[in-house]
């Protein structure tokens, strides 16, 4: 039985820590994991957490709690990481178009690091040669994902190496001895087909010949989880089936057996997440009525830079008769959050929570038109803990320097 929040609830937390209030249910974090390493249970598969969807270090914790390891696409990611207590070597550190600094921050700190460019990689070679392990980051040139914002994997994607440079990989892996451990790739968010995994293994095992001290297979993230548009839960089971059959016809007996990487970062923390807002004005206009709630992009930015389709509740009225909204926020630009939205019946005043809201929800809000950021809740073991108070004033002045 997947886990839910009841309105009751979520409105109970809206009254006790105001909002806008982002409100995250560990258990459904736990359901979500526990499919995954149920699904992979006769692989040898490790999953690294993409934290970039969420890194309240509460979450963090949380999530190594479970098991899991975890997979960061910044030093400070890896900092925090550190810092919720996982060890080096269970922090993965999936750099794109950084500075090499950082990648020796990296290396010092003793973290897992995929390179995605070849003036990193021969960078690396010549300062550390073969004394430190090392992944590549390749892009496959696979088109998948659901929005060309978050597929990384095509053609004209900045991410990676491109496979067809593969020459030019192993010039710099044989001039400097250089020991790699592994190769990734990471095609896209939002992918409900096996077949885009089951395309990145036929690649890899094309190249996989010339590293010969290979031991792990990084396919990256990218789960899709049903947005109650579309119901539909992608088949993890089937996935994991696909993938390992396609282990499986590429390794002759005998042949090296390769620890195979995921980095979710959506499928472990999307669902858990909800979004809770008050409706603040009611504006009926010729062409729609508008919700206006005290929110906008500047906290759930989703919707206006993805297209991205949130389920939206007045959980203050369930069985209010349906209406036709817009439903729009508080800020001095356009903000919609749904068009054309059918909801109970909205009053000024009522609570709409946004569904889906966990993964790069306030992890990707700001403080556009000097807004406070949202608290973070967390509720486990049946009990609410806020992990994050809301901005105050005084955060919107304090790295601002006062020159006379
Ligand atoms: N690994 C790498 C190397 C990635 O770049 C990403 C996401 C992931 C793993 C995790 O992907 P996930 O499992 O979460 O789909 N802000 C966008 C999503 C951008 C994803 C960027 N990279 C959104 O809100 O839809």
């Amino acid at each position: 039985m997947s886990q839910q929040l009841t309105n009751e609830y979520l409105t109970g937390l809206a009254k006790e820590f105001g909002t806008p209030l982002y409100v995250y249910h560990a258990e459904k974090i736990q359901e979500q994991y526990n499919k995954l390493t149920k699904a992979f249970n006769n692989s040898n598969t490790v999953f690294f957490y993409a934290c970039k969807a969420l890194t309240n270090i509460n979450i963090l914790r949380y999530i190594k709690s479970l098991g899991a390891n975890v997979d960061c696409s910044s030093i400070n990611e890896v900092r925090l990481a550190l810092y919720a207590g996982f060890p080096p070597a269970r922090i993965l550190y999936t750099s794109n178009g950084i500075g090499f600094s950082e990648i020796e921050e990296a290396q010092a700190l003793g973290v897992i690091i995929n390179i995605d460019s070849l003036s990193n990689l021969e960078k690396f070679g010549k300062k550390f040669g073969r004394s430190y392990p090392v992944g590549v980051r390749l892009r496959p040139n696979i088109m998948a994902g659901g929005n060309l914002k978050i597929s990384t994997g095509h053609d004209k994607s900045k991410f990676g190496i491109p496979v067809d440079q593969i020459e030019k990989v192993l010039d710099v892996v044989r001039r400097y001895d250089m020991n790699i451990a592994d190769l990734h790739i990471h095609t896209g968010s939002e992918i409900k087909d096996a077949d885009v995994f089951v395309k990145s293994i036929e690649i890899l095992f094309d190249i996989i010949p010339h590293f010969k001290e290979l031991k792990f297979i990084d396919l990256g993230g990218g789960f899709k989880v049903s947005d109650r548009r579309d119901f539909t839960e992608t088949d993890i089971d089937a996935i994991a089936k696909k993938v390992n059959e396609s282990f499986a016809s590429h390794t002759q007996p005998g042949a090296r057996n390769f620890q195979v990487w995921f980095e979710p970062g959506k499928f472990l923390v999307s669902q858990c997440g909800y979004f809770v807002t008050q409706v603040n004005v009611i504006k009926e206009t010729s062409s729609a009525t508008f919700v206006s709630v005290d929110s906008g992009f500047n906290h759930l930015i989703r919707p206006m830079f993805y297209d991205a389709y949130h389920h939206i509740e007045n959980i203050s009225n369930p069985s209010g008769p349906e209406k036709k909204y817009s439903v729009v926020g508080n800020i001095c630009e356009t903000d919609t959050f749904a068009w054309d939205r059918t909801l109970n019946e909205v009053r000024e005043g009522d609570h709409l929570v946004f569904h889906n809201a966990g993964a790069y929800g306030f992890e990707m809000s700001s403080n556009f038109n000097s807004r406070f950021k949202p608290a973070e809740v967390m509720v486990k073991d049946g009990k609410a803990f806020l992990i994050r108070k809301r901005d105050v004033f005084e955060d919107l002045l304090r790295s601002q320097v006062l020159v006379d």
